[in-house]
């Protein structure tokens, strides 16, 4: 979910539309904005999109110069108007948008609101319903917020307003992110700085179990023992030509096409003053005390995690692991004597992977977070961060995150061999380069590319993606793309594991998509690729320059065979964009997703 809140000299109903629809990639499945004129509060919640609130505020002729919104991607209770944000307590005195979960909601419910006849099924309307009861003993509004809060177990960015307080914005935050935003003429809460930089580029960070209080004149910013803290304002770095679409159809496919900018300017960001691709000393350092890498991401960054681990594994010889954060966190596996953490996050947010932050830390162990937002949460409490440079990833389906992360972490192996003193038989910065190239000669290939999808995709309900080696991991993060923005059914699989099992599956037309980058497997590759044709199966290989053969599909122009994935997954990412295309799937933003998912 996402949560922005403004106070200031302008109509406060528009800013919140827009700034809502900047982050409509956190969850868009209700939303809701509540406009304070004086003492009277006007309410709007729509199940669905910013576009519907957008039109009902429209009727609603909303006017007010302090207000809050906020847009959903539901954890309790179903998406609808009653549970969309924002709540307010029963008198309609404090009205409240929450990004967050808490945890222990049915305990305060029991115990504090037996007798509260609750609106809706959100752990959000206990809070603001308990602040009203917590008001009714302080009789002092953030005193009130300030010992709701205690009692809250979770994850929370909540920004609040109370008729009884007109010219007052309150806000809190622990766990889920919260910005405040300094405008000229105004003050701002956001869930991300992407959301107001039409008002301002300098923000305040909110640390965990801190309010703040905002009136057009000042920011105070408190602990929840009533404490002040007093903190620096930063400048961002985002820029709001960025997240234009300009004549792109859908911000999916710009970002396909950025992927070539992408990896020159990770080349560019990484080359040290004697023109080699370094990372900073003090991280290859402390890789080096270790005996073995944890790499450990969600969704779209753990499939990049499974190809870092070849690269670090290949190039540097250090044993990494690969776990899913939200597997991790509860099922920890034997760590090794001096283990080294990695987590990769395009948002730097997702809770899942925060949460084994906080255990590994709590052990003491030393942490890295690869991600493409600078100062969000994973990259604050991680000891080193590596930034992507990629520049504000906003369709829903990661793609050149995805690269970037590659790009990186091969950076990282690279250096962390040469420290090492391991023979490494390339050079790097050239290698890339022809990557580059070579990404901008495949999305030129958009035509054929679309042709390919068209007929392979058409009215199947599954597809299977396989490979070997690296090319299998390719092909996991290829089968999500996939379902995720075109809702086939479809899996990665590794080609020689196919037979034992999975096999039944194929039947007359089943489109099987193969990947052969690899010398060593590529026999073996397309021996499994006849095993499913003499089965009935659609058959369509993506082959390497120099391995290919005639009959394939497409054919990938040469690069080392180490960085492969991030020329394989160019084709993958199109076949994806276009399946959803022909099938009018909404591409930027697929059914039941958020991008930057912050609960557990
Ligand atoms: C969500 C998104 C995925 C993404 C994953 C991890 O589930 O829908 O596209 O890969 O989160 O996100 P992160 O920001 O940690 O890379």
């Amino acid at each position: 979910c996402g949560i922005v809140g403004y106070i200031g000299d302008n109509e406060a109903t528009e800013l919140l539309l827009t700034g809502l629809e900047k982050l409509e990639y956190r969850g868009y499945d209700s939303a809701g904005i509540a406009v304070m004129n004086g003492k009277e509060i006007r309410l709007t919640k729509v199940k669905g999109r910013i576009s519907l609130l957008r039109d009902r505020v429209g009727d609603n002729n909303v006017s007010g110069t302090i207000g809050i919104g906020h847009t959903r991607w539901a954890t309790h209770g179903e998406a609808s108007e009653i549970n969309a944000h924002p709540h307010q307590s029963n008198t309609g005195r404090f009205t409240m948008v929450h990004n967050g979960v808490i945890e222990n909601f049915e305990e305060l419910r029991d115990n504090y609101l037996p007798n509260v006849e609750l609106q809706s099924e959100t752990d959000t309307e206990i809070i603001v319903q308990l602040l009203e009861k917590m008001y009714g003993e302080t009789k002092d509004v953030l005193q009130a917020f300030q010992k709701t809060l205690i009692e809250l177990k979770g994850s929370y960015a909540i920004a609040l307003i109370d008729k009884h307080t007109p010219d007052v914005l309150y806000a809190a935050k622990n766990k889920s992110p919260l910005l405040v935003g300094l405008g000229t003429d105004c003050h701002l809460v956001t869930s991300d700085a992407m959301a107001t930089l039409n008002k301002t580029k300098r923000y305040v960070e909110l640390e965990d179990k801190e309010t703040v209080m905002l009136t057009k004149e000042a920011v105070i910013i408190q602990k929840l023992n009533g404490e002040k803290v007093d903190r620096k304002p930063f400048e961002t770095e985002l820029d709001s030509d960025d997240m234009e679409k300009g004549t792109y159809p859908h911000y999916m496919l710009k970002e396909i096409d950025e992927q070539p900018y992408v990896i020159r300017k990770i080349i560019q960001e990484y080359t040290d003053s004697t023109h080699r691709l370094k990372i900073d000393e003090k991280i290859s350092k402390a890789i080096q005390q270790a005996d073995r890498i944890y790499i450990i991401a969600a969704g779209t960054s753990y499939h990049a995690g499974l190809v870092g681990k070849q690269l670090i594994e290949k190039l540097a010889e250090v044993p990494v692991e690969v776990h899913i954060a939200s597997e991790f966190s509860y099922n920890m596996p034997l760590l090794s004597e001096n283990p080294f953490f990695i987590f990769i996050s395009q948002s730097g947010e997702t809770a899942d992977s925060r949460a084994v932050l906080v255990q590994t830390k709590a052990l003491g162990y030393p942490a890295l977070t690869i991600t493409n937002v600078p100062g969000s949460t994973l990259s604050r409490e991680a000891d080193y961060t590596l930034l992507l440079h990629a520049g504000p990833e906003i369709a829903v389906a990661s793609t050149k995150a995805y690269s970037a992360q590659i790009a990186v972490i091969a950076i990282l192996a690279n250096d962390l061999a040469e420290q090492k003193g391991c023979n490494i038989s390339f050079d790097l910065d050239h290698e890339m380069s022809l990557v580059a190239n070579a990404i901008e000669m495949l999305a030129s290939q958009k035509e054929e590319i679309e042709s390919i999808a068209a007929s392979i995709f058409h009215k199947s309900r599954n597809a299977f993606f396989i490979g070997r080696g690296i090319d299998y991991f390719v092909m996991q993060e290829a089968a999500l793309k996939l379902k995720e923005i075109s809702y086939i059914q479809a899996e990665g699989f590794a080609g020689g594991e196919l037979k034992h099992g999975t096999i039944a599956l194929i039947e007359e037309g089943t489109p099987v998509i193969a990947l052969a980058t690899q010398e060593n497997v590529n026999l073996s590759v397309r021996g499994n690729v006849q095993e499913v044709a003499a089965r009935g199966a659609n058959t369509c290989i993506v082959s390497m320059k120099g391995l290919n053969k005639s009959g394939d599909a497409i054919v990938l122009p040469e690069v080392h065979e180490l960085l492969t994935p991030l020329v394989s997954v160019i084709p993958m990412q199109l076949l994806a964009y276009y399946a959803a295309l022909h099938r009018n799937c909404d591409v930027d933003k697929p059914r039941n997703l958020a991008k930057s998912v912050t609960v557990e």
